[in-house]
C-alpha cells in the first residue's frame, strides 16, 4: 500500500515512521510511505501556505492553491484510485473498522490539517473523507496521520508474522470486540507477586475461559459501552458473575 502524506512538517515524520513494524514494513516493501512538503507547491517566493480567514476570527488557515497542487500531482503520479483523507478533528472518529476498510486499499493521500484549518474549497472539491482520532484537539493532523498510517500498516498481508496475532486482539474480534485480556511473562514471582496459577497450569481449556473472563471484566471496568449485556452469551454472563 502505498500512503501520500502532504504536511508543512515533513521533518516530523522521520521518528514516528522509523521504528518498528511501520519501519519493517517499509523496509520489507509492503508499504511506501512518502512525504510531500506542502511549501514545495506555494506559489510566492516567500513559500506562503495560509492567510488569515475570510471574514475575521482568530489563527491561520491553509490556502487552496498550494493543496490542489499538492494532491493533483500525488494523482497524476498514481492515478485517482486513491482515497483522499483530511485528518481534522472536524472529522468522524477512527474505529477498527474504518482502518480494515482502509488496509483494503492501493493507496490513500494523507492531508494533515494545521493552524485553525483548511480552505473549505478543497474539503468540498477533492476530500473523500474527514477523520478524527478521538474527541480532543491536537495542534495539526501529523500525529493522527501517523496513528492511522500505523493502524493500517500493521493489517497489510505479511506485515505481522502470526497473522492470528491482530485477529485475536481487542477490537478485532469482529462483530463484538472486547478488550484484551492481561498478559504476563517470566519471571513467575516478581518482589512478591506471582503470575495467576491458571497460566502455569498447562490446562489450555481453564486457560482460554480465565482469559475471557478477564477480558469481559476489563471490558466492563474501562469500556462499559463497548458491552451490550444482552447480546451476552450464557457463558458470558456466568463468567460475569
Ligand atoms: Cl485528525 N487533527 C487535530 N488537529 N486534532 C485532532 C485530530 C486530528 N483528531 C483528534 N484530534
Amino acid at each position: 500500500m502505498i500512503f501520500d502524506i502532504i504536511t508543512i512538517f515533513p521533518g516530523f515524520f522521520e521518528g514516528p515512521l522509523s521504528h518498528g513494524i511501520v519501519s519493517q514494513a517499509q523496509k520489507r516493501g509492503l508499504v511506501e510511505i512518502a512525504i510531500h512538503d506542502l511549501r514545495d507547491q506555494a506559489l510566492d517566493r516567500h513559500k506562503t501556505v495560509d492567510d488569515r480567514p475570510f471574514g475575521g476570527g482568530e489563527g491561520m488557515i491553509l490556502k487552496p492553491e498550494p493543496l490542489f497542487r499538492a494532491i493533483r500531482q500525488i494523482q497524476a503520479q498514481r492515478g485517482e484510485s486513491g482515497k483522499v483523507i483530511l485528518l481534522t478533528p472536524q472529522g468522524k472518529r477512527l474505529d477498527q473498522a474504518m482502518v480494515v476498510e482502509l488496509s483494503s486499499r492501493h493507496d490513500a493521500v494523507l492531508i494533515c490539517g494545521r493552524y485553525e484549518g483548511i480552505d473549505e474549497r478543497v474539503t468540498e472539491s477533492l476530500v473523500d473523507d474527514e477523520i478524527s482520532i478521538g474527541d480532543y484537539v491536537l495542534s495539526g493532523g501529523e500525529l493522527a496521520a501517523c496513528v492511522l498510517v500505523d493502524a493500517v500498516t500493521r493489517l497489510l498481508p505479511g506485515v505481522l508474522n502470526n497473522s492470528s496475532s491482530a485477529v485475536n486482539e481487542s477490537f478485532s474480534a469482529g462483530r463484538f470486540p472486547l478488550l484484551d485480556c492481561p498478559h504476563f511473562t517470566r519471571p513467575e514471582e516478581f518482589e512478591g507477586l506471582r503470575v495467576p496459577e491458571i497460566l502455569l497450569s498447562g490446562d489450555h481449556k481453564k486457560v482460554e475461559l480465565w482469559r475471557r473472563k478477564k477480558s469481559l471484566e476489563k471490558t466492563l471496568k474501562n469500556r462499559p459501552d463497548l458491552l451490550q449485556y444482552d447480546a451476552l452469551s450464557e457463558v458470558d454472563k456466568q463468567l460475569l458473575l
